[in-house]
């Protein structure tokens, strides 16, 4: 049942009529636990109170899957004004981008354009970007841009998937380059023949890339909520003895906020995803399909109002 559930809020995220539905009306349907605001200001807000309380954070202006160069400028555009909201509010906060919203279905040119436009402000600010990883059908291209991008710029990392059997040698391939990586289980609806379809296989790959990313000396960011994960992170620095400043926790917005503030509290730096803007959508559903108990929370916020 939870299976069918997940897929089916899966299915969900990438219906293009329902995103442009939901674009139109607002933030609804419980959104808001997840998602920041629509506007810079309400997320400024927002990385305000959770600097206050010691906790960093990637901020991300939604966007993703646009088809023209318009639109795909309009993002970017989005994107330098939220750094430089960093810069002049001095927040504790980095960029995070998906190559999709840049342009990088339309074409190379676009999507590199868009992001020496953004890593330039990035630059100027002292922001660090950080590209998201997408579907698998976009994994390899993302990795490309990444390269093509870390060769030029220092303030650059992407993000990898644990659950795609591709991943132990990307990782590898990559090692050259000393990435600042986030490391993720993986959010999408992805086929047997490239990602795990067992969870417990996916744990496992994470807890190896994990390993190997901070044994390699490099910038680890272990980006999940799931505690057994996290303790095996904390296991682990302190049977190899890496400094704290090696690596960094980070969590959505919205999930197990008590759990960032004990991390925190126990002296780990905790980065919280901050998401904001209209294109909510799909990111919401992803959202729904990781915990199909968040349904439930959806629904009585629904009855409330
Ligand atoms: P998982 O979903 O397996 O949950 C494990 C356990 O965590 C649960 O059993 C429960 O104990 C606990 N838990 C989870 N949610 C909880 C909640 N709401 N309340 C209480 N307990 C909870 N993906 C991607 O494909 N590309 C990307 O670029 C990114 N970027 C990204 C950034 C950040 C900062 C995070 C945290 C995650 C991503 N992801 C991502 C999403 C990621 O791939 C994955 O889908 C989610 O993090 C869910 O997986 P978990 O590792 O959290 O564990």
């Amino acid at each position: 049942m939870e299976q069918l559930m997940r897929d089916f809020f899966l299915f969900l995220s990438k219906n293009k009529y329902l995103t442009k539905l939901a674009k139109k009306y607002g933030l609804r349907f419980g959104a808001a636990r997840f998602v920041a605001g629509e506007t810079i200001q309400q997320a400024v807000n927002v990385i305000k109170d959770l600097n206050s309380k010691n906790l960093v954070v990637t901020i991300d202006y939604l966007g993703e899957f646009i088809d023209n160069e318009r639109e795909a400028k309009e993002m970017a555009d989005n994107s330098i004004l939220a750094i430089e909201a960093i810069g002049r509010e001095k927040l504790k906060s980095q960029l995070s981008l998906k190559m999709t919203s840049m342009g990088l279905d339309i074409s190379d040119d676009v999507v590199l354009g868009n992001m020496r436009r953004i890593l330039d402000a990035a630059v100027k600010n002292n922001v660090f970007v950080t590209i998201d990883m997408e579907d698998y059908s976009r994994c390899q291209k993302t990795i490309d841009i990444f390269k093509q991008l870390k060769s030029e710029y220092d303030n650059i990392g992407t993000v990898i998937q644990a659950y795609l059997y591709r991943t132990e040698q990307d990782m590898t391939d990559l090692n050259e380059y000393n990435p600042n990586l986030r490391l993720v289980k993986g959010a999408y609806k992805e086929s047997p023949e490239v990602a795990f379809p067992e969870k417990k296989d996916v744990d496992e790959n994470f807890k190896k890339i994990i390993k190997m990313h901070l044994l390699n000396g490099n910038y680890t960011a272990v980006a999940t909520h799931d505690d057994a994960m996290i303790e095996y992170t904390k296991q682990l620095v302190k049977e190899h003895n890496i400094p704290n400043d090696q690596f960094e926790f980070q969590m959505l917005y919205g999930i197990r906020t008590e759990r960032q503030l004990e991390l925190v509290k126990e002296g780990y730096k905790m980065r919280v995803y901050v998401p904001y803007g209209t294109d909510w959508y799909g990111y919401f559903m992803r959202r729904l399909a990781e915990r199909p108990a968040n349904v439930a929370f959806v629904l009585k916020g629904m009855v409330k109002k």
